[in-house]
């Protein structure tokens, strides 16, 4: 099926665009109401999750609501630890609970020998999606990286400092490793799974890249983020990895299309590291968005300035915050829209 707007595309292979695609992290969700009211009819997220129409529902909520250049797939990287046996609960206004969680060389040999059958729900939900979209716009679709995974893994829940995940690279280094190692293999075959039910192009998430050092992402964070990128060659990639400013020389060499940039990584010295070669994505500071549209306007026009016309995809410096208003997010996508590269 042959996409009416392809422009992401365009712009993630470093092809001409005619304006600058805009898409948001975390899209689809809380900030709508239509997605709250199939939400609240439901026993909870996981049943939002695993249940395909109403996930292609809600995927293509923003789309029709916002006018993103994207829809990205409904679901959670956290079904990966899942797969592999351990299950998460979504806990109302606290977020994700694991009840068993890794400690120790016994809990990663209790774990699963995963496949992607396991996760047939999310493709299920992809394909039903495509369907839907009928070639509106290019669907995303996602995974965490495994570092950030490990996180949850190990921590059994969200944390500030991630202190018990850390604490493990350094007690057991080698167990580390075999984690994060199950970990890719099961993500890059979960990868190849989108792209076979109809995803466009995949993003990586490393949400908890920024609370390792330098030393320590290279060993334990990028190493298994490349082995991903050099395993998918079928779609444009993205890698967005928050924080960490001292890798992107590192990420500048994947074998990826495009690269995040959260708020805090300067556009002009991002660039002078990265060089002309990759997309670049992001990197509004979500907290423009409680701004008025003025203000709004003046910090997107901005931003688009610094990246320029070309091989840039418009988005947050990281996922939308759930109490924004939606006029506020159309404000922003209006904004780039319409802005006249000088
Ligand atoms: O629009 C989209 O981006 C698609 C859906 C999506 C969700 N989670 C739905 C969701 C995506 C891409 C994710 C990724 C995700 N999940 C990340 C990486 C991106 C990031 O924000 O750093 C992480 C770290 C998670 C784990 C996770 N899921 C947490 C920590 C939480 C609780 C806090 C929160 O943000 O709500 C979730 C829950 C979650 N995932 C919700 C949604 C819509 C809210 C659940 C609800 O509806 O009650």
């Amino acid at each position: 099926m042959a996409l009416e707007n392809d422009l992401i595309l365009r712009a993630a292979r470093g092809e001409q665009v005619e304006r600058t695609p805009v898409w948001l992290m975390r899209q689809a969700g809380r900030i709508l109401k239509e997605y709250r009211e199939v939400r609240g009819s439901l026993s909870g997220f996981k049943e939002l999750v695993e249940t395909p129409e109403l996930a292609a529902e809600v995927t293509i909520q923003p789309v029709d609501i916002l006018g993103v250049d994207a829809a990205i797939i409904f679901s959670d990287i956290l079904v990966i630890p899942e797969a592999m046996g351990l299950p998460y609960q979504m806990v109302e206004k606290k977020g994700p609970w694991f009840e068993n969680t890794i400690k120790s060389q016994a809990d990663v040999d209790k774990l699963r020998d995963a496949s992607v059958d396991d996760l047939g729900y999310v493709f299920e939900a992809i394909k039903i999606t495509k369907r839907e979209l009928n070639g509106r716009v290019p669907l995303i679709g996602f995974a965490g990286a495994p570092w950030t995974i490990f996180c949850y893994m190990v921590e059994g829940e969200g944390s500030k400092t991630f202190s018990k995940a850390r604490r493990l690279l350094y007690t057991h280094p080698e167990l580390s490793h075999q984690l994060l190692d199950k970990i890719t293999n099961l993500t890059i075959d979960y990868l190849k799974g989108q792209i076979k039910a109809g995803a466009d192009m995949v993003q990586v998430f490393d949400s908890w890249a920024g609370i390792l050092d330098y030393k320590q992402y290279r060993e334990f964070g990028t190493k298994y983020v490349s082995k991903i990128c050099k395993a998918i060659k079928e779609v444009p990639i993205t890698v967005f990895a928050k924080g960490a400013y001292q890798a992107r020389k590192e990420i500048a060499s994947m074998e990826c299309n495009t690269i995040g940039l959260d708020w805090n990584m300067s556009i002009q010295q991002s660039k002078s590291i990265i060089g002309p070669n990759k997309t670049l994505q992001g990197n509004l500071d979500p907290c423009v968005l409680y701004a008025d549209f003025k203000r709004i306007e003046l910090e997107t026009h901005k931003m688009l300035n610094s990246f320029g016309s070309q091989r840039h995809i418009a988005n947050l410096g990281h996922g939308v915050y759930p109490d924004t208003n939606p006029d506020n997010v159309r404000c922003f996508i209006e904004a780039v829209k319409s802005y006249q590269h000088k």
